[in-house]
């Protein structure tokens, strides 16, 4: 799918109008959906949802409490014990497992490198995946993760598919991280083989290789996707948000 170049460029707008609009936006790590879906959706006034963090959560309290994530038989008896809520304001999102806030803590290094094996267990994947279509059920969100547009939300009428070359992800998280690059490298493409039964692109995604974009351009693109779809649908078009 193209998108058209007649597309009122506008992003400060909120659509409030119409059926509530789901957005879902999936790839690999380090391709930057994180900081475009939260863009995308305060561009368009709506929720975020993070469901990696979800699996990390999970992942951090599984090694808080000492288990071998290896195991999957303990892992997948262990799934639904804890109880793991996020915050869907793009602007501020945070992540409480029974009650404490581990926003900051699900982004170890430990973290990142159990995850993978955590959120392969199906149990685990049934779960949390109930927990996402509850809240997404509402609408009027922008969810990002691996699965969204295959198997969480399905008829999401707008579908994002983001990546970017293995060399130029690896590059961008070691400058988040200060690792070195050559590390960072590896360990990605060692993650990127363990999601890769999960993180398939929906046929109707429209994929946007960030390579060589800005976080505006791809925010931008994210944006006259939604309001193509409305356009599209013979959906209201958004209302200018009142400031
Ligand atoms: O996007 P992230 O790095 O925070 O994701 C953490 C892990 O969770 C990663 O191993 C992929 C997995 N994941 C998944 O399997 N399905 C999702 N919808 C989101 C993340």
């Amino acid at each position: 799918m193209s998108i058209p170049a007649d597309l009122d460029n506008e992003t400060d707008e909120a659509i409030e109008t119409g059926p509530p609009l789901v957005v879902a936006v999936d790839g690999p790590s380090g391709a930057g959906k994180s900081s475009a879906s939260r863009g995308a959706a305060q561009a368009l006034g709506l929720r975020y949802l993070d469901t990696g963090a979800m699996y990390r959560a999970l992942t951090w309290w599984l090694l808080y409490r000492g288990v071998d994530v290896r195991d999957s038989a303990a892992v997948a008896g262990l799934a639904a014990d804890p109880v793991i809520e996020v915050g869907t304001d793009p602007g501020a999102p945070w992540v409480r497992v029974n009650g404490t806030d581990v926003t900051a803590e699900i982004r170890s290094r430990e973290v990142t490198g159990a995850v993978s094996a955590v959120a392969s267990v199906p149990q685990v994947r049934a779960h949390l995946i109930a927990q996402q279509r509850d809240i997404i059920a509402a609408g009027g969100i922008v969810a990002e993760g691996r699965d969204i547009g295959t198997v969480v939300a399905p008829d999401a009428p707008v579908k994002v598919f983001l990546t970017a070359d293995s060399a130029e992800r690896a590059s961008r998280r070691a400058a988040q991280t200060s690792q070195a690059t050559a590390s960072t490298q590896a360990d990605q493409d060692r993650r990127d083989r363990l999601d890769s039964a999960q993180s398939a692109k929906a046929e109707d995604a429209v994929e946007i290789d960030s390579t060589a974009l800005g976080l505006g351009e791809v925010v931008d693109t994210i944006v006259r996707l939604a309001r193509e779809t409305r356009r599209q649908a013979g959906l209201p078009q958004p209302r200018k948000q009142s400031t």
